[in-house]
């Protein structure tokens, strides 16, 4: 296969390449090579989006998980983790600050609890920061699987985005990384009654889990095209000691370094193949390398999710080791952050939503 025909078939129109080209993409292994696939996957973000970042200012809400994934820091089965959740005044505190900082969108993430209690929180919370904001800050939840009801009542509450990994797109490795029984088709089916209900949604998967193949990955694109999603958040797979699948990895350089190309080689594939998406930076990458989101951004991913909890809670948060930002507080993060976008010349949508492409085409032509 030859590169440059592969880059200007993905150019010409989204959805254009074939499992084996996608494969080939994630497979490339010559630094020329990437730089090609990273500049074209560029050249398409700027396209639809321009030099353009937007932020959303991520709260961790609460660190209390009911699932057992076996790649996860803060799993069930992790006896060491100190388990949190914010009150409302907290999350309001939080968002008041992301507001009064010119954020346009909020993301409201926490481990996967399903009860009345939890419900009511979230609610809550939707209505205090659509209150204290007069409506302007857009809310993405990032809670977990749930019940169509109470997605149904967050929507109804404010929230405008979900975004739910699929983690990987097959079923069967789904059930080797979750084998406590919880069930790849119920995660799927959310997703779609996600958009039913209204959501722009997002999914994603871990690149370069143990066992993961490129052929795999390129698998997992085609599933983000089938579903029609219209963000996508994908980030390297990092070992956490306390869990089963990252007990024996160690975080050599050499490890770093291929979780780190992998990630970009996948983020640039996504944006060749889907265009019009969302695609988030993710603070994975940033854990691999200093400059891995800006990395990211240069290779085709165009939203960045600082993080905005309180300093003391960030320790607590460890889905995995060496997570950064951990000591910084949201100001800091926030200064550094300005620094380093302007540094590859782009530009943060300062106060807007930051709506996906692919949601504002789709709907427009329902
Ligand atoms: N490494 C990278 N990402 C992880 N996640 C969970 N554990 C890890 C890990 N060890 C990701 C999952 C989840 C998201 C919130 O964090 O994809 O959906």
């Amino acid at each position: 296969m030859e590169l440059q025909k592969i880059i200007d078939k993905a150019k010409i129109a989204p959805r254009r390449l074939s499992p084996r080209e996608l494969e080939y993409l994630l497979s490339l292994e010559s630094e020329e090579e990437q730089q090609l696939l990273f500049d074209a996957a560029y050249q398409v973000k700027l396209a639809y989006i321009g030099r353009k970042v937007s932020l959303r200012g991520l709260i961790e809400m609460g660190n209390i998980c009911a699932k057992d994934c076996l790649y996860c820091g803060i799993r069930r089965g992790n006896g060491a983790v100190h388990r949190f959740e914010l009150d409302l005044d907290a999350v309001e505190r939080m968002a008041r600050w992301a507001y009064e900082h010119n954020y346009g969108s909020l993301v409201l993430q926490a481990g996967e609890v399903e009860s009345e209690k939890r419900t009511e929180l979230v609610e809550a919370a939707l209505r205090r920061i659509m209150k204290l904001s007069n409506g302007e800050l857009g809310v993405t939840l990032s809670l977990g699987e749930q019940r169509d009801e109470v997605y149904r009542r967050w929507h109804a509450a404010g929230a405008r985005r979900y975004l739910l990994r699929i983690e990987t797109s097959s079923p069967d490795f789904y059930r080797k990384l979750h084998p406590d029984g919880h069930s790849f088709f119920r995660r799927r089916r959310c997703l779609y009654v996600l958009r039913k209900l209204g959501y722009q949604v997002g999914s994603g998967v871990m690149i370069g889990l143990p066992g993961q193949t490129a052929a795999q990955l390129a698998r997992d694109l085609r599933f983000f095209a089938r579903a029609d999603l219209d963000m996508i958040g994908m980030g390297p797979y990092l070992p956490h000691h306390a869990t089963p699948l990252g007990r024996d990895i160690e975080l050599t350089p050499i490890y770093r370094r291929r979780q780190l190309m992998l990630g970009l080689k996948t983020v640039a594939a996504c944006r060749l193949y889907l265009h019009d998406v969302n695609i988030a930076a993710t603070t994975a990458l940033q854990a691999l390398a200093p400059d891995g989101r800006e990395r990211g951004l240069l290779a085709g991913a165009n939203v960045v999710m600082p993080n905005i909890t309180d300093t003391c809670y960030r320790k607590d948060y460890f889905l995995y080791e060496n997570k950064p930002g951990s000591d910084e507080n949201s100001a800091e993060s926030l200064a550094a952050f300005e620094r380093s976008i302007a540094k590859i010349g782009e530009d943060i949508l300062w106060g807007e939503h930051g709506d996906s492409k692919h949601y504002l085409s789709r709907t427009a032509t329902e």
